[in-house]
């Protein structure tokens, strides 16, 4: 009996989706599925609106940057209509059974893991693909998109190592990655930065800039400073630590006026935050004597088409999963643990965040080169 299969992208775009899409639509054609896609993440699920995923439609996809899909941020449970927030998970689950599914594939990341282990909830039956260039994923060592934004963050730093060599100029590069720093710390180590800041270690300004001054001490009168996005100064994380232990506080005690109070601190902590790369840049100035500059890489990182690793991990977790719905293996997110494809029960994927280990051989191998991580062990 023909099986019917939906597939929806959700979260920030990355390199890959295409591939990933690809992968499950060509899979589908040696079986009797039939693949339609739904347009811009849980919206397109909640609009009905669907695109056939088959033949034509699947050729040149594999090089393909972005989503053909189209791609939201929005969430099944809190859908903004009419500029209100409504739960439309019931629509959702309405259109699934109206679309005549067997099986939807959600490709995304962490917030997409967790949206789509809501609708397993609701009986839907839901395998996951892990993608984001933030690595940030738990329970898979990969997720696609990672490599390619690896690559072109690396080319970048490398491009301005030349012009801060010849100005004599401290560069600080900030990196995407949201709170993880498996971006920053794998271009920076990649492109040999002179220092790294990642979210994992809260950095002590000062001792970046002794860092950096020990080299203009050696005749290195410039410096690279790789800084993740969700780097955060001592203050910082001191502060960011004690709202969220707030927060836990709020949630074990259900105390509404608590957890309001909290995410309006949380809202104005980021706000202040906002160009705290430039403000990074305008102390080491001040705390060196040496000039510098900031590039933000933004969604450069994001864009064009994927690196060859990325395309084998989107083909093969795209091929992986018309396997699993041949089999009817559904509620799991199929990741990549050492070499082997695995499935992972949702249950076990939310609510986590795979962030660097602090004893990870990549942060090992930067403090014997001497990079400065922010705490300069
Ligand atoms: O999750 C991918 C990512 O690129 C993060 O690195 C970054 O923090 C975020 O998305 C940016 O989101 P947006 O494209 O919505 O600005």
């Amino acid at each position: 009996m023909t099986k019917h299969v939906g597939i929806l992208t959700a979260g920030g775009d990355c390199p890959g989706l295409n591939a990933a899409i690809r992968a499950i639509g060509k899979g589908a054609m040696n079986t009797d599925m039939r693949v339609i896609g739904f347009r811009d993440g849980f919206r397109g699920l909640m609009e009905n609106r669907t695109v056939p995923l088959e033949g034509e439609s699947m050729i040149g996809l594999l090089t393909l940057g972005g989503t053909i899909l189209g791609t939201s941020r929005d969430k099944p449970h809190k859908m903004p209509v009419d500029g209100t927030l409504v739960d439309m998970t019931d629509v959702i689950v309405d259109n699934y059974h109206r679309q005549h599914l067997d099986a939807l594939v959600c490709i995304g990341g962490g917030g997409t893991q967790k949206n789509a282990y809501r609708l397993a909830q609701k009986g839907l039956n839901i395998i996951t693909l892990p993608k984001t260039i933030d690595n940030d994923v738990a329970m898979t060592d990969i997720t696609f998109g990672y490599d390619t934004a690896l690559s072109i963050a690396t080319e970048a730093i490398d491009r301005l190592h030349s012009t801060a060599h010849s100005h004599h100029r401290i560069i600080v590069v900030e990196i995407m990655g949201h709170k993880a720093g498996w971006l920053g710390l794998g271009a920076g180590l990649a492109s040999g930065a002179d220092v790294i800041l990642i979210p994992e270690i809260p950095y002590d300004i000062q001792l970046v800039a002794n860092a950096i001054y020990k080299r203009v001490q050696r005749g290195r009168n410039f410096s690279i400073v790789a800084v993740s996005e969700g780097a955060l100064s001592l203050e910082e994380h001191k502060i960011l630590s004690a709202l969220l232990n707030k927060k836990e506080k709020a949630k074990a005690e259900d105390d509404k006026k608590l957890m309001r109070q909290v995410t309006t601190e949380l809202a104005e902590f980021e706000e202040k935050r906002t160009n705290h790369t430039l403000n990074l840049a305008r102390t080491l100035e001040k705390l060196t004597g040496l000039e510098a500059r900031l590039t933000i890489l933004g969604h450069l990182q994001r864009g064009g088409t994927p690196s060859a690793a990325d395309r084998v991990l989107s083909t093969k977790l795209g091929t992986a999963c018309i396997r699993l719905i041949e089999e009817g293996i559904f509620g799991v997110m199929i990741a990549v643990q050492g070499r082997k494809v695995v499935t992972v029960p949702l249950e076990e994927v939310v609510n986590k965040r795979k962030v660097v280990p602090l004893n990870h051989d990549w942060i090992e191998s930067a403090r014997s080169v001497g990079t400065c991580l922010g705490d300069c062990k």
